[in-house]
């Protein structure tokens, strides 16, 4: 049996050198495609992730075609292939061999409702959400437990994170389904998904996860970690257009989803528009409702994160993260976020005073990011560099002593 060293840090950090260093053509080319860097300092993608240079053309001609043709050229029999191709590049980003268990909602919520809708849950039990959720990953559950007359729990979170024997707690044999975010909005909290996943299923509990603050971000492993499903819109980390999204469903659960948003082309035998029994296709493709041309333009920005390499991004987006918490620990400022970087997803929040002031002041020197909770909250994507994290927290020194 072959036998591992461990690394010394010296090797590690020279590791780490030779992987930048030929990584860095590859980062150069992404920032190339984003016509964002040449105006912004964009460290804004939790809220909204910028359009590359290729699907900005696919959506502009996609309207050109709308525009001038309408209807004349489409062709209805090229959407089933288009829809498979779109699975077979979106497997890669939620990672799963399985093509069948993706399907591309408009929106997270989209996504999330055909899936509780459409499960036969047992009844009673209760609903299991956190208090640290963004409101459109909470409002669904508390309807949902509402309506089906289950009981809603909400685990609480401490100092911005949520301590595992909460989970623990709130998690048991009457928890039906567990409604997560992967990667919390506000201040990055990451949450182990595996061990969740596992937790879960010892108490034959489904989870589903909102993973819009993550997807895009890292290596996503839907199989390995074994969660039920996944939901996310496409717009923020993904790149993608308004109205896109994906979704994921494990392989166990496709024959049993029967949700009530059928859609027309979602029944086996899609051009037959006459009155007839709803069969619908195999796999989460049946979880869609409506399909169109729209949906299709999240392909090009997938395949741009894709060729990156989902590892390097995740690699590159941590070495951005942690010099974020590094200069502002120098700068004596709090970081709201968890310092650990597992537990830390692409965001980081640092609390300053006046700090919707300070906000406006990066604006006015072209460096976008967001106000959350009385904090900046900072969300570099890969192909953002350390100089921009440095002219950034150099902005905010400034700022703070503009304002003494
Ligand atoms: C965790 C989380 N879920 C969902 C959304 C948005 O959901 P939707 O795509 O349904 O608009 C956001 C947007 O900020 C978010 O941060």
């Amino acid at each position: 049996m072959q036998s591992f060293r461990v690394l010394s840090s010296r090797e590690r950090n020279l590791h780490i050198l030779i992987i930048e260093y030929f990584l860095m053509d590859v980062f150069e080319e992404f920032r190339e495609k984003m016509h964002i860097t040449r105006k912004w300092i964009y460290l804004n993608h939790a809220a909204i992730g910028p359009l590359p240079t290729d699907t900005f053309i696919e959506l502009s001609e996609g309207i050109m075609e709308k525009t001038l043709h309408g209807a004349a050229n489409i062709d209805l029999n090229a959407i089933d292939e288009k829809y498979v191709k779109m699975q077979k590049i979106g497997r890669k980003i939620l990672g799963t061999t399985r093509e069948e268990t993706i399907f591309f909602p408009q929106y997270t919520q989209l996504g999330m409702l055909p899936i509780l809708d459409g499960l036969d849950f047992k009844s009673g039990g209760n609903v299991v959400i956190t208090d640290m959720e963004f409101t459109q990953n909470s409002f669904p559950f508390q309807v949902f437990a509402r309506k089906t007359h289950r009981e809603l729990k909400v685990i609480r979170s401490i100092d911005g994170k949520i301590p595992w024997e909460n989970f623990e707690k709130a998690i048991d044999d009457e928890t039906r389904v567990v409604g997560l975010s992967h990667v919390q909005f506000a201040n990055g909290f990451k949450t182990d998904l595996r061990a969740v996943a596992a937790l879960c299923h010892d108490h034959g509990a489904f989870l589903l996860v909102d993973a819009i603050q993550s997807l895009g971000t890292l290596n996503f492993r839907a199989h390995d970690w074994d969660v039920d499903a996944v939901v996310a819109g496409g717009y923020k980390w993904l790149l993608g257009p308004f109205n896109t999204g994906i979704g994921y469903i494990a392989p166990h659960h496709l024959d049993k989803i029967d949700p009530t948003m059928a859609g027309w082309m979602t029944d086996q035998d899609y051009l037959n528009m006459t009155h007839h029994p709803y069969n619908p296709v195999f796999g989460a493709k049946r979880l869609q409702g409506h399909i169109n041309p729209s949906l299709f333009t999240l392909y090009s920005s997938i395949k741009l994160l894709t060729n990156v390499g989902l590892r390097d991004i995740e690699t590159k987006i941590r070495s951005l993260t942690n010099h974020i918490v590094k200069r502002a620990e120098e700068m004596e400022l709090k970081v709201a976020s968890p310092r650990e970087a597992h537990e830390r997803g692409a965001i980081v929040k640092v609390d300053i005073d006046n700090a919707e002031m300070g906000v406006k002041f990066l604006k006015s020197h072209n460096v976008s990011v967001s106000l959350r909770n009385g904090g900046i909250r900072l969300a570099p994507h890969a192909y953002n560099t350390l100089e921009e994290i440095d002219k950034t927290m150099d902005l905010i020194g400034e700022f703070l002593r503009i304002k003494k």
